[in-house]
C-alpha cells in the first residue's frame, strides 16, 4: 500500500573529518536484512527494476549521486528523488518500482529481506495489478 512506502532517515554523525551514517538490523530498517546489493556504473538514460516482489521488502539508498524511484501500488504512482546517503526509501512487498534518472557515478544500495529468488519477481505489470487487487 502506498502509505507504507516511506522515507527513513538514518542517524548522521556530523564531523569535520567527514560525516558518518549507519543502519542497524531491526532499528532503522523495518525488516531483518538478509541480502545487500548495489547498482553502479549505470549509463545515462536507462531504467532498472521495472518489477515487483511478492515477498521481498527492500530499502533503497542513494549512497552517491541521485536517482528517482517511481513506485506504484496498483492504485497510485509516486516518485521519490533520492539524493542523500542518510535517507532510505522503504518498499513493502507488492510495490511496483522503476528506478530512473541515474546521475553520473551514482551508487544505489539496496537492502533486502529475502534471498534472491527469481520466482518472487513479478515482471508483468498487468499480472502485478491482478495479484495486488486480490
Ligand atoms: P534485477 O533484480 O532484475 O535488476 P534490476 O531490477 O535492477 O533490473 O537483477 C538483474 C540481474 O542480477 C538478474 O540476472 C539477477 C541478478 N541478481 C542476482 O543474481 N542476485 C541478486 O541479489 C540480484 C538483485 C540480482
Amino acid at each position: 500500500m502506498m502509505s507504507d512506502v516511506k522515507l527513513v532517515e538514518f542517524p548522521k554523525i556530523l564531523d569535520a573529518r567527514g560525516n558518518l551514517s549507519f543502519i542497524e538490523n531491526g532499528d532503522h530498517v523495518p525488516f531483518k536484512i538478509r541480502r545487500v546489493y548495489w547498482i553502479y556504473d549505470v549509463p545515462g538514460g536507462v531504467h532498472r527494476g521495472a518489477h515487483a516482489y511478492r515477498e521481498n521488502q527492500e530499502l533503497v539508498v542513494a549512497l552517491s549521486g541521485s536517482f528517482d524511484v517511481v513506485v506504484d501500488d496498483g492504485k497510485e504512482q509516486k516518485s521519490f528523488h533520492l539524493n542523500r546517503s542518510y535517507y532510505g526509501l522503504y518498499l513493502p512487498k507488492y510495490t511496483w518500482r522503476v528506478m530512473e534518472n541515474f546521475s553520473t557515478n551514482s551508487l544505489a544500495l539496496v537492502l533486502s529481506s529475502t534471498d534472491y529468488d527469481t520466482d518472487d519477481y513479478i515482471f508483468d505489470y498487468e499480472q502485478f495489478k491482478k495479484e495486488v487487487m486480490q
